[in-house]
């Protein structure tokens, strides 16, 4: 049986703010771990090296693994596969705290003195065994952690009501402790596994969104000990939260319908089939320049749309009178919606209104599926507040009424989550932008790139962040940024979701082999770029390109990566160049489906 993307879809829009990937194949695996212990995969070999060693088993004809009974919490529905046989798998977890962690070992004659770490995503508490299933397949031992709390749990509610948010520790175990734990026994237990001749040389990081935010603080945390991370590779992370969640909790609130009386109610004024519209009015308003009227987002070259902004600059008034005549069967409110949702989080700053998260790109809305989708919005306008902020502060219960009304302290609801967002759980988790380049001390690198039509993490956010990385030190030979023309979340993109197409057959490449693609694309391998997996291609694969980054003596930073789409998972529709930021990739041959037609060059 093969998982359709329907199935994926449905999962998706009924579970919630998910996992964030949306595979259109991925094939269907018994999915009873194994507990069959032999050689050193026994408990034995990890006895009193501080944690209990809940299940372990070497990984045989069960192939697939997951942490909890689908489809209940989306973090941990989609199975983990293709790990190599003779792995051992474990899971482990802290004596007297709460946070738990899985762990696959390669066997030996595989191994290649690697360690890797994989984050998460969203809220989700499990372990997300689908990325930990790549890195053994370069040589390497990974863990990864559940974040130290269970989404299943009817305490916790389905993805999440963030019922859990109201515990300090479970808050500060998500910001950063359960990873912190999961990388310093990770490590402890994969040298007691292959004995002190072959221990770990070097470690690596690999994860999207609140992925990427865990991997950022972890290189704050370990600027220069055991636990540090010789290569990251960080995808659209969530790293400032504090200004993200309550945009994304206005966001929510923007999308539901008000009466006339002011009252907010819980029917929401944009659904499904108006983010359709609103893509393929987008797709026309901002119509790019290369490829014709899909090239939105993607143009790799020319004027990139990342706001709405930047179709009408930066008037959107503009915007909204276009979309009247583009999408005539948007109502006004529906109009209004879209256009504040764009706009990002604007409130008032020492007296100034200002754009303090930026807005979703225009072409992204089917990425608005994870904040504004069935039953979502609850999540966001209800239970950040409630649970992130309110409770957690010993506040009232919050209301979402008291969003546009003096709620405390005489600032409007709007207001006072902005402020409390700024206190709360979202800063113990946020990473600051100043301690990162500790990592050069001992030679770090550092790879970031983020999907330029991602609608849930504007690419907006980590052209900030690349800001205020170089402005404390320069990206000299440790540090790149990559944006990828066209992609979403992660490594979403909507084939076939939207049923418009011109936009479903486009294909942007995007396919560079890191986080969440492979199980995305449904890789055959489970791992790696289909067309360039043997061995991988550090040209085409980001993990590899990093591995070879930091292992060669000789190594200077890529220059440029080649980024691959593929028609089902094994069809190569076209590669494009992925150029440094802020480098563009200008067309110098005659096929803009070839790479090599692509050249880097300075703005
Ligand atoms: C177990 O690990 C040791 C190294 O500590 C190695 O010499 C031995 O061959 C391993 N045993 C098996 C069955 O893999
Ligand atoms: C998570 O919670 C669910 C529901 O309570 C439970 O079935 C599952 O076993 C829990 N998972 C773990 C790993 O404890
Ligand atoms: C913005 O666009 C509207 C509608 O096209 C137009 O009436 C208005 O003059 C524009 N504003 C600015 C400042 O250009
Ligand atoms: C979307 O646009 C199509 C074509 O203009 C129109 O037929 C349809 O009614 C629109 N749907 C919505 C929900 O606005
Ligand atoms: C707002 O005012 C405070 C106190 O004067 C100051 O510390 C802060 O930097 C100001 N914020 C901005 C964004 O200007
Ligand atoms: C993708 O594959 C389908 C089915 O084989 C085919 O109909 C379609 O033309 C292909 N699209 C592209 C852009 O190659
Ligand atoms: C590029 O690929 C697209 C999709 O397969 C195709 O429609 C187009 O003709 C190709 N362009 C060139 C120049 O080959």
């Amino acid at each position: 049986m093969k998982y359709t993307l329907s199935f994926w879809d449905t999962l998706i829009r009924t579970a919630g703010f998910a996992y964030l990937v949306l595979p259109t194949t991925v094939r269907a695996q018994s999915c009873t771990p194994s507990t069959t212990t032999s050689g050193n995969c026994t408990r034995g070999r990890f006895a009193n090296l501080g944690v209990v060693i809940d299940r372990i088993g070497v990984v045989g004809t069960e192939q697939c693994y997951w942490d909890g009974p689908p489809p209940i919490d989306p973090a941990v529905t989609l199975p983990a596969y293709n790990i190599p046989r003779g792995s051992c798998a474990l899971i482990a977890r802290h004596p007297t705290q709460s946070w738990r962690f899985g762990l696959i070992l390669p066997p030996a004659n595989q191994y290649k003195r690697r360690f890797f770490a994989a984050g998460n995503g969203g809220f989700n508490g499990g372990i997300n065994w689908p990325d930990l299933s790549f890195a053994p397949h370069y040589g390497a031992a990974v863990v990864g952690t559940d974040t130290g709390h269970n989404s299943s749990d009817a305490g916790s509610g389905p993805q999440d009501g963030m019922q859990w948010a109201v515990d300090a520790t479970k808050r500060t175990n998500w910001a950063y402790q359960a990873m912190d734990g999961a990388v310093h026994f990770g490590k402890i237990l994969t040298n007691a596994y292959y004995g002190t001749s072959l221990e770990i040389k070097r470690s690596y990081y690999s994860g999207c969104s609140t992925g990427g935010r865990q991997g950022l603080k972890h290189i704050q945390r370990h600027a220069n000990d055991a636990d540090k991370m010789d290569g990251v590779i960080i995808t659209a992370p969530a790293w400032n939260l504090k200004e993200m969640l309550p945009n994304h909790m206005a966001a929510a609130i923007a999308n539901l319908h008000r009466q006339a009386d002011g009252t907010i109610t819980t029917t929401p004024i944009l659904q499904r089939p108006q983010w359709i519209n609103l893509t393929a009015a987008a797709f026309t308003i901002c119509d790019g320049k290369v490829e014709g009227s899909s090239s939105i987002n993607y143009n790799p070259d020319g004027d990139r749309v990342i706001s709405i902004d930047d179709c009408f600059s930066g008037n959107e008034t503009a915007y909204s009178e276009s979309l009247r005549t583009v999408a005539p069967g948007l109502t006004d409110e529906q109009r209004a919606a879209a256009v504040a949702i764009y706009k990002g989080l604007v409130v008032a700053v020492n007296g100034t209104s200002t754009t303090v998260f930026p807005g979703p790109p225009p072409g992204g809305e089917a990425d608005w599926s994870f904040t504004l989708g069935p039953g979502l919005e609850a999540t966001f306008d209800q239970g950040l507040a409630q649970y992130w902020l309110a409770d957690a502060r010993g506040g009232t219960p919050w209301a979402v009424n008291n969003w546009d009304k003096i709620y405390k302290d005489g600032l409007t609801g709007k207001e006072w989550v902005y402020r409390e967002s700024t206190r709360a759980g979202s800063t113990i988790s946020e990473p600051t932008a100043d301690d990162f380049a500790a990592m050069t001390n001992y030679g770090g690198k550092l790879m970031l790139y983020h999907g330029t039509a991602d609608g849930v993490i504007p690419v907006a956010s980590s052209n900030r962040l690349h800001q205020e990385i170089t402005n404390v030190k320069a990206e000299g030979d440790w540090f790149r940024y990559f944006q990828i023309p066209g992609m979403h979340h992660c490594s979403w993109w909507p084939n076939g979701a939207l049923n418009v197409p011109y936009i479903d057959l486009s294909f942007p490449p995007w396919y560079i082999a890191t986080a969440t693609q492979p199980l995305y694309l449904g890789s055959p391998k489970g791992y790696g770029v289909p067309s360039r997996d043997n061995p991988p291609d550090p040209a085409y694969d980001g993990i590899q390109a990093m591995i070879d980054w930091v292992e060669n003596p000789a190594a200077t930073p890529p220059a440029s990566l080649i980024a691959t789409a593929f028609n089902g998972t094994t069809t190569v529709v076209r590669t494009r160049k992925l150029c440094p930021y802020p480098q563009k990739a200008a067309l110098t041959g005659s096929d803009i489906n070839d790479s090599s037609s692509w050249t880097c060059t300075t703005v």
